[in-house]
């Protein structure tokens, strides 16, 4: 990474966001995404835990993203990234946000489902360590398409820590934005 990144805040979505998130979704995961009734559901839902990803004024949501707390594993059920600011690192920054907010719940896994053919967002998933343990068939309806299904190691362990660390040394002008990566940084 050899420029600046883009300064982002990353915040718990509200249900003012769902305009523009309904913008990205069909941009972002084409005809066959969430509908408008999901998100507002998951905003609902005790056991999810969503985040948008604005411009530091808030005035534009470039992405987001949120899990499922279930006992120790936390699910990622979403993450997005509006198209035209997709590779400048918001989607990994969203994804080490979900792991800072995991730990902090207690999780000790992260589990999520994704399509044999995105590349992309399963490069973003190996760089932390995720493994695929199995395949669901047919699981998206749209295209019969298969989805791998992906864990991380435990989120606990001083290895994933130091991996994590390092990732996010590497975005060190988002401390200011996130005192809780700070935290991670500090607490060694
Ligand atoms: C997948 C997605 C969230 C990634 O977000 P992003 O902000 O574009 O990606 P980042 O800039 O954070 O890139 C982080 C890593 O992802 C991988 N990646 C990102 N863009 C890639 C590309 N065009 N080709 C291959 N790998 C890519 C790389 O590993 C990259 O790290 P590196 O550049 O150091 O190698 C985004 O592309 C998106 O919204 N896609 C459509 C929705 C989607 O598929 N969501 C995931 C559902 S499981």
């Amino acid at each position: 990474m050899s420029q600046a990144l883009l300064p982002i805040k990353i915040r718990r979505m509200q249900s003012q966001d769902l305009e523009s998130i309904m913008a990205i979704e069909p941009a972002a995961f084409g005809s066959h995404h969430w509908s408008l009734q999901s998100f507002e559901n998951e905003l609902n839902n005790d056991s999810g835990c969503y985040f948008s990803a604005t411009a530091p004024d808030s005035t534009s949501l470039l992405g987001y993203s949120g899990f499922w707390l279930i006992g120790e594993e936390a699910h990622i059920t979403t993450l997005a990234v509006h198209p035209d600011y997709q590779g400048q690192y918001i989607g990994e920054r969203l994804l080490i946000n979900d792991i800072l907010e995991a730990k902090k719940a207690g999780a000790r896994w992260l589990t999520l489902e994704v399509r044999v053919s995105n590349e992309k967002a399963q490069n973003l998933y190996f760089k932390y360590g995720f493994k695929s343990i199995s395949v669901r068939k047919s699981y998206y309806q749209d295209n019969d398409e298969d989805a791998l299904v992906l864990w991380t190691e435990n989120i606990e362990t001083s290895r994933f820590n130091r991996l994590l660390e390092k990732r996010i040394e590497v975005m060190e002008p988002q401390f200011e934005a996130h005192p809780q990566w700070l935290q991670l940084k500090t607490s060694k």
